[in-house]
């Protein structure tokens, strides 16, 4: 007897956590798979969410989210990028930013919605535009990874709704600069698109490079949804707290949603991150964090470009660097991530887990190996792809 509904027979499971699932409890594995920081969490902030528990802030809290958080993240809005965000209207916290997508498709995505996805992507999107009944349109890449903007306009037609950005990019690192972003913003203005803005990397860019808010872009505010997390900016993956800003009118039928499904994000982790934001600590963190990966992408980038066969671009955002492959023995990035991990256990992601057409990438994680584990990663690889040579 099956009560499989015929929505989910599509759905296929996450290869990521199959990865990750795989190499658990095998020793002397080294995981770039899984893209969380293995920096841990900043001391003021576990002693902010202990005193939230002993303080008693374990109730049910407004479902748009905790009051003073709200209030902090449009702040943050203004300070950084001087947009205005209502807090009480156009503000909302959410389990993660996973969870804030997916309440946004769900509202906003009818069957048969055409959905502009790059290609690559974050692997989450394509299923969530699924889940709510859309279908992807995959935005070809350039290749430096930025979106191809002339190829995206021919994509467009009646039954395109939104597009969905991400910069910097999950799975590639990329950033496209401001003037690209607004003709990416100026596609949408004229077919009249909905954009969802995943800005969960913003404050991992390099060399100097700065985060554009394409909420700040002319012509943007009114049809953008900006999606973030603490999880990457305060390496709390766990506690699953994401959070999302836009107009009053984009906003309202999302918290009805929300509100349903989740009632609130965890009330003791949005007191505890009220109270951390704008602190010291929180400041130092950020800058201690963005520098490390700096540090690792410079190390890591250099150690794939030292290799045989690998070419890899320098990325310039984000804590992921995307190797292309196709000049090895093993010229697939699924035969690679499977040769790396059998041969050499290092588990890496294939390209084809976000994206079509991916297939000669693998995606490497330097936000969860330190600069040790980096060298020792090269090295196996080396090792692995001479040995074949051999063979
Ligand atoms: C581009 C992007 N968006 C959103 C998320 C989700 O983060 P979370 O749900 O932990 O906030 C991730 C996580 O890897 C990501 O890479």
């Amino acid at each position: 007897m099956s009560f499989h509904s015929e929505k989910m027979q599509k759905i296929k499971p996450s290869g990521i956590r199959e990865l990750f699932a795989k190499a658990q409890g095998i020793p002397d594995t080294i995981s770039l798979g899984i893209g969380a920081p293995d920096i841990h969490t900043p001391d003021g902030l576990k002693k902010a969410i202990s005193d939230a528990v002993n303080f008693n802030f374990n109730n049910y809290d407004q479902s748009p989210g905790n009051p003073k958080l709200r209030k902090m993240i449009t702040r943050k809005y203004k300070e950084e990028y001087g947009v205005d965000y209502n807090s009480e209207e156009g503000t909302i916290v959410t389990c993660g930013g996973v969870q804030l997508v997916y309440i946004a498709l769900q509202t906003y995505i009818q069957n048969g919605d055409e959905v502009l996805i790059q290609d690559p992507s974050f692997l989450t999107y394509p299923h969530q535009v699924q889940l709510a009944g859309g279908k992807t349109v995959w935005m070809p890449s350039t290749n430096d990874f930025k979106i191809d903007i002339e190829k995206t306009k021919d994509l467009v037609n009646e039954k395109t709704k939104m597009m969905i950005l991400n910069f910097p990019s999950n799975p590639t690192g990329a950033i496209m600069k401001k003037k690209e972003l607004k003709a990416l913003v100026d596609i949408a203005v004229d077919h009249n698109l909905m954009i969802i803005s995943d800005e969960v990397y913003e404050y991992y860019t390099f060399n100097d490079k700065k985060h554009v808010h394409i909420g700040a872009i002319d012509g943007a505010y009114e049809r953008t949804l900006t999606a973030n997390s603490f999880s990457k900016t305060f390496a709390i993956p766990g506690w699953r707290i994401g959070f999302g800003v836009s107009t009053a009118e984009i906003m309202k039928p999302m918290l009805g949603y929300h509100a349903y499904v989740i009632a609130n994000a965890t009330t003791p982790a949005q007191v505890a991150l009220a109270n951390f934001m704008d602190t010291e600590e929180a400041g130092e963190f950020q800058t201690f964090i963005k520098n490390e990966f700096q540090q690792r992408r410079d190390a890591i980038v250099k150690g794939f470009n030292s290799i045989e066969g690998i070419k890899c671009h320098n990325s310039s955002g984000s804590f992921y660097c995307y190797p292309d492959i196709s000049e090895t023995k093993y010229s697939t990035g699924e035969e690679f991530s499977n040769k790396s991990f059998e041969e050499a256990r290092v588990v890496l992601v294939p390209g084809t887990e976000f994206g079509p057409s991916q297939t000669n990438y693998i995606r490497a994680s330097f936000g969860s190996v330190n600069m040790a584990k980096i060298e020792d990663v090269i090295h196996r690889l080396t090792r692995m792809l001479e040995h074949s040579k051999g063979k």
